[in-house]
């Protein structure tokens, strides 16, 4: 999508633009289009935004100084900060994961008053149908504003104490009225075996495979026992599982986990940090944007999109990047989906490529740098 053109959650929002003409707007979720600009242009007073996916914040913070005072953005898990003043409406853009939706609505529910009402637009595919039953668990009144463009408004009012604030996602001895809402509460552990340790990975709802190890990555794990030393790049770190498993090993690394999503740089920070690891940086990026300095190993479980031709652009994009930060004799070694066509993109850019492991329906992939 162009970062002028509109999403189509977005176009519904400007087609219902009446809605939005408020004091204050709470954002959650907001996608990197021209949406909050059209609103501010057009009667919206000021809004506070939370996204978490880094290409979005990068697409929308110009837009923060084109809005002086009226634009509020920050790219985190939760909204750190008490809101700087009350607000009249939510709009939230949804996300595929339920248990990502129930944090963020229990984020909302512990910063705003129970009578604002709460937006929630999101795409059919993206099963916005079935949310209007859910939010009837939580509120009085919920109402479908509009349908178009393959998505569909709602509207929700009345919140109703039933299940209120994560008492863990609050700030641990605040008895009556905790001052913030946290992650912490939020996260999910699961073990990992590394050697003769059991490694715990913490992850936050939304991350990928959050809670249990992803089988592609389990059988990435069976294969690094002969990685090199030095500088290391896990790219798409998610919840920190395959860093995790490397920093158990003797050889002195530092390590550089990298992903565009602020719950799963959370995750691995928790996940790091759990482990007592010290030579390590956990860095947004989308793709390799803001990874400096050249790598003696890169690893990944790397993203791939569904969609019928765009997933090898993705791939084809990692894979470039990863040849320039790589130090010459430096490795590159992946998991993916065996029927993937990987090994024709690899030697398209390394030259040579060998696959080290097939199992599960996953392959292990390994490529060095010549020149
Ligand atoms: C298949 S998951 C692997 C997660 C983790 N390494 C594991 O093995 O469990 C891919 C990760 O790449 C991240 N990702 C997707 N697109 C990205 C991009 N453009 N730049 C950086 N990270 C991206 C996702 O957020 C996700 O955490």
């Amino acid at each position: 999508m162009s970062s002028l053109s509109l999403s189509n959650p977005s176009q519904l929002i400007v087609r219902n633009m009446d809605c939005f003409e408020l004091d204050h707007l709470l954002m959650i979720g907001l996608p990197g289009d021209q949406l909050v600009s059209q609103l501010l242009d057009e009667g919206l007073g000021r809004v506070t935004a939370l996204t978490r996916d880094f290409s979005d914040y990068r697409r929308l913070k110009p837009l923060v100084g084109n809005h002086n005072d009226r634009f509020f953005l920050t790219f985190a898990p939760v909204l750190e900060e008490p809101l700087s003043s009350p607000v009249d409406g939510v709009l939230i853009f949804l996300q595929k994961s339920k248990p990502l939706m129930d944090f963020w609505l229990e984020m909302i529910r512990f910063h705003v008053a129970a009578n604002v009402p709460i937006y929630l637009v999101g795409e059919n595919d993206e099963g916005i149908k079935s949310w209007k039953k859910r939010l009837k668990q939580s509120f009085s009144d919920v109402k479908s504003v509009d349908n178009a463009r393959h998505c569909v408004l709602l509207e929700a009012c009345g919140a109703m104490n039933k299940g209120a604030v994560n008492k863990g996602a609050v700030n641990k001895g605040a008895v009556n009225k905790p001052d913030q809402f946290t992650e912490k509460g939020a996260f999910k552990t699961f073990t990992v075996q590394a050697m003769d340790k059991v490694l715990s990975i913490s992850s936050l709802p939304g991350v990928f495979s959050h809670g249990r190890l992803d089988v592609g990555t389990e059988v990435l794990l069976e294969t690094l026992n002969d990685l090199p030393s030095g500088n290391v790049l896990d790219f798409g770190c998610g919840a920190g599982v395959i860093s995790a498993y490397i920093s158990e090993q003797p050889e002195a690394r530092h390590l550089t986990l990298v992903d565009c999503d602020a719950m799963a740089l959370a995750s691995s920070r928790q996940t790091m940090n759990d482990l007592g690891v010290e030579n390590f940086q956990v860095l947004a990026s989308d793709g390799l944007s803001e990874v400096t300095g050249q790598f003696d190993l890169i690893i990944s479980n790397p993203p791939f999109h569904q969609g019928v031709k765009t997933h090898y652009e993705v791939t084809e994009r990692f894979l470039s990047e990863s040849h320039q930060k790589l130090k010459v004799g430096g490795e590159l070694r992946i998991v993916a989906n065996s029927f993937l066509k990987y090994p024709p993109i690899i030697e398209q850019t390394f030259g040579r490529c060998e696959t080290l492991l097939s199992r599960n329906g996953f392959s292990i992939y390994r490529a060095f740098k010549k020149v």
